[in-house]
């Protein structure tokens, strides 16, 4: 069996793929500190706790278990925060990077997959952008991750390493399974917090710019559904065991939908009419940025299946009822859940997110969120 590490497999993209991971036979083991991610997120294989920034405690776990390939999702990402701390996103994100590429190369590791952003591009002149458009990230989240890039490139032209570096869009959605999702309190993305006011978390949803020169006014972006996304790191994981180079690919469909637009379809779906605040628009937001998606689809040969504004806005409010235990008491839910025509699973997975006092430990369970830890040493 085929054995990989995934650092930040608990927190909401890796858990997505760990899962799928665990599904196609792959052995799992998750490397992550748990400062934003959770144990019950991490559906199959071991979870180690611990920091990237621990170079002792990464090269010990690089030793104990022999990896095939590396997928490396730890990041710190809110872009506005980098700009307050910018030397701690340079320190997780680039030196950390760092800290695992020096792993992967004591230990002869040929395969990394690394999540990057379309932050890298900041404010592209073109869309639908292309991987050769040129990077000018404009914050120190968007920097921090193109150093990381350019850190794997050069590693990569030193040794046997290939990678696939992939450019993530907007990333959206949850399992369709109902079991992991986004749990990130602080998480500013649209359709979360979309999905937060029409389940009267919050008070309603404020549109920054009204005056783009798109067919409404408002912003325009590139939606991914995260199992699509998840899938694409398989579907890369399986293009370097054949052999094949190193790629950078933006991950995204190619199509956008404004910001009317994704308002009116929550509302549409939760049958809640939240109020919406027009607002200027805020510096350095593009009127339009959509991933040209050819190059992914043609060297991975990935087929997204769950491309479709109303499937990713389903998936997010299932999520978003199911993980609150509170708001489950609130009469608005089996109200919404029956809307969804989708049975929500009341299991809470956060109600398991049950973790030992120490980060000194390792924990392994198998397959199921109805934990079993076992304290491997
Ligand atoms: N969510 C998005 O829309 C989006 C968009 C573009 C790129 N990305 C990239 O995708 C990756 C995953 O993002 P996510 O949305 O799943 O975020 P997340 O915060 O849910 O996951 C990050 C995980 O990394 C762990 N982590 C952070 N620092 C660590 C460290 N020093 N050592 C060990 N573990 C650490 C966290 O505990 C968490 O489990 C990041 O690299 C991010 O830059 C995300």
């Amino acid at each position: 069996m085929k054995k990989v590490l995934v650092t930040g497999g608990a927190g909401y993209i890796g858990s997505h793929v760990v899962r799928q991971l665990g599904e196609a036979g792959y052995e799992v083991v998750v490397y992550d500190n748990c400062s934003t991610g959770v144990a019950s997120s991490v559906l199959f294989g071991k979870l180690i706790v611990g920091d990237l920034a621990d170079l002792d405690r990464l090269y010990q776990t690089f030793a104990r278990h022999q990896f095939d390939a590396v997928l490396h999702f730890a990041a710190s990402l809110i872009a506005p925060e980098s700009v307050v701390n910018p030397l701690d996103y340079y320190a997780n994100n680039t030196r950390n990077t760092l800290n695992l590429l020096r792993c992967c190369d004591a230990f002869g590791i040929d395969k990394l997959i690394f999540s990057s952003t379309a932050a890298v591009y900041g404010e592209p002149g073109l869309t639908p952008v292309t991987e050769g458009c040129p990077t000018a990230p404009i914050n120190p989240y968007g920097r921090s991750k193109l150093m990381s890039e350019w850190l794997i490139q050069d590693a990569a032209n030193a040794s046997r390493l290939r990678y696939v570096i992939l450019r993530y869009f907007n990333v959206a959605g949850a399992d369709p399974g109902g079991r992991i999702g986004q749990l990130s309190a602080n998480a500013t993305h649209l359709i979360r917090v979309a999905c937060d006011a029409a389940l009267s978390r919050k008070p309603g949803v404020r549109i920054f710019g009204t005056d783009f020169p798109t067919s409404d006014g408002t912003g325009i972006r590139d939606y991914i559904h995260v199992e699509d996304l998840a899938s694409a790191h398989l579907a890369a994981l399986t293009y370097l065991e054949a052999e094949q180079p190193s790629q950078i690919l933006n991950c995204g469909y190619g199509q956008g939908y404004s910001v009317r637009q994704v308002i009116d379809r929550v509302k549409a779906i939760s049958g809640s009419n939240f109020s919406v605040i027009e607002t200027e628009r805020r510096p350095g937001d593009p009127a339009c940025v959509k991933a040209c998606a050819n190059k992914i689809r043609q060297i991975l040969k990935w087929q997204p299946q769950f491309d479709d504004l109303d499937t990713i806005v389903r998936s997010a409010l299932r999520w978003e009822l199911q993980r609150d235990n509170q708001l489950r008491k609130h009469p608005l839910v089996g109200a919404i859940a029956k809307r969804l025509h989708q049975p929500l699973i009341l299991t809470a997975p956060d109600s398991l997110a049950v973790m030992p006092d120490t980060d000194d430990v390792e924990l392994s369970y198998w397959s199921s969120p109805s934990i079993n830890y076992e304290l491997a040493q």
